[in-house]
């Protein structure tokens, strides 16, 4: 897609490959101002919102408005189209409508929602949960990155004023109705040869993080015998998420840091996120009691303590019925599809009608460089989005 063309260089990874742009990292701020930029380029006036969101609006903000967009941010190492390819075809959808005379009757926007993947902070779809009052403001201001930042403090450094975030019932309020676009993340259009889907749920999820603690020591001279090693109950947590996820769970963890992580070195901590969803919550909460039971059995075996904290557990969404009857209606016979992906569609559809499309991802694969739409593909999406805005808005 050309627009997303213009991003091919932002935040490239040249070690973990894919690409890396962290809420408020040069690269993320690069794609805001490519974003700006483009919006102010189509006359649309853009602002950021208390918790950092950027709105770009057709017509004056307003109540009843018809919202679209979806986030720049990546998780580490992601793929092209997981966020861009919703902010790049909102604008797209924003021209052809244009380009076909249209005249919206309700004000329209383009939303950049700050830090959905959580890659940075470890809260997913951060911006939504703070506008919503879906996560307190004292706690998301004292979330800190790899490097011990606050999210106060980076927010500060972006031009935000940290005593003002937290929920923004008017802004809220003036969502009449929000359409996600979003690369497919899975592999179920291709079977079916369609190029675009409706959602229809979003599978529970959450993050826990379990902080194995033992003993430092040196790696040639520690006896094997009078180790605490806290490596050996996370590796075994590891093996545990592997056998709770069954019959439909999915269980990962997909972050592991050793501290103080040398080679030569045995650890004094290990810091072990576990993310797990499945269709349902019950289901959800079982495997992940099994796996933190696992955990407490393996670190007492090793001699170590083991914290175990919940970061954040979205329960399942629906989405609007009456909102996707209707995108159905526009588009006519296109599958009706469930995903085990968060979205910010998703935060939001706790409070307004939301929805989501979604793109063909001929691999299959998301959170990775293979993540994929082709260019006919895209233009498909644009066009289901540009005439799902029009029957809102007009
Ligand atoms: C976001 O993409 C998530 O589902 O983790
Ligand atoms: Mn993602
Ligand atoms: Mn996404």
């Amino acid at each position: 897609m050309t627009l997303l063309r213009d991003l091919e260089g932002v935040g490239a990874d040249r070690f973990r490959g894919g690409y890396s742009r962290h809420v408020f990292t040069a690269p993320e701020l690069e794609l805001r101002a490519w974003f700006t930029e483009q919006a102010q380029r189509r006359g649309l006036d853009v602002e950021q919102d208390r918790n950092g969101n950027l709105w770009a609006w057709w017509g004056r903000p307003g109540p009843d408005a018809v919202v679209t967009g979806s986030h720049l941010d990546s998780v580490p190492g992601g793929g092209a189209f997981d966020g861009p390819l919703g902010v790049a075809s909102a604008l797209a959808a924003v021209d052809r409508l244009r380009a076909q005379g249209f005249r919206p009757r309700r004000p329209l926007a383009v939303v950049v929602f700050a830090e959905e993947e959580g890659g940075r902070f470890g809260v997913a779809c951060l911006g939504s949960r703070l506008l919503t009052g879906a996560i307190a403001p004292e706690r998301a201001l004292t979330l800190t990155d790899a490097d011990g930042v606050t999210f106060a403090e980076a927010a500060r450094r972006a031009g935000i004023d940290p005593a003002r975030v937290g929920p923004d019932p008017d802004r809220l309020g003036m969502i009449g109705a929000f359409v996600e676009l979003h690369v497919e993340q899975g592999r179920a259009l291709e079977p079916l040869g369609q190029p675009v889907a409706i959602g229809s749920t979003i599978d529970p999820h959450g993050r826990w993080r379990l902080s194995f603690v033992g003993r430092g020591d040196h790696a040639g001279t520690a006896l094997m015998g009078d180790r605490r090693d806290p490596m050996v109950p996370a590796a075994r947590t590891v093996l545990a998420a592997r056998s709770a996820a069954r019959a439909g769970t999915r269980a990962t963890v997909g972050r592991l840091v050793p501290v103080p992580g040398g080679t030569n070195v045995i650890a004094r901590r290990v810091d072990l996120w576990l993310d797990a969803r499945s269709a349902s919550e019950p289901s959800t909460r079982e495997a992940v009691d099994e796996v933190i039971s696992a955990a407490r059995l393996a670190a007492a075996e090793e001699g170590c303590e083991v914290e175990v904290r919940e970061e954040s557990f979205s329960g399942e969404v629906t989405f609007d019925a009456e909102l996707r009857e209707r995108i159905q209606r526009v588009l006519g016979e296109v599958p009706v599809l469930p995903t085990g992906a968060g979205h910010d569609a998703g935060v939001l559809a706790a409070h307004v009608p939301a929805g989501m499309l979604y793109v063909r991802n001929p691999t299959g694969v998301s959170h990775a460089p293979e993540e994929f739409a082709t260019d006919e593909d895209c233009a498909a999406g644009v066009e289901s989005l540009a005439a799902v805005l029009e029957e809102l808005a007009g």
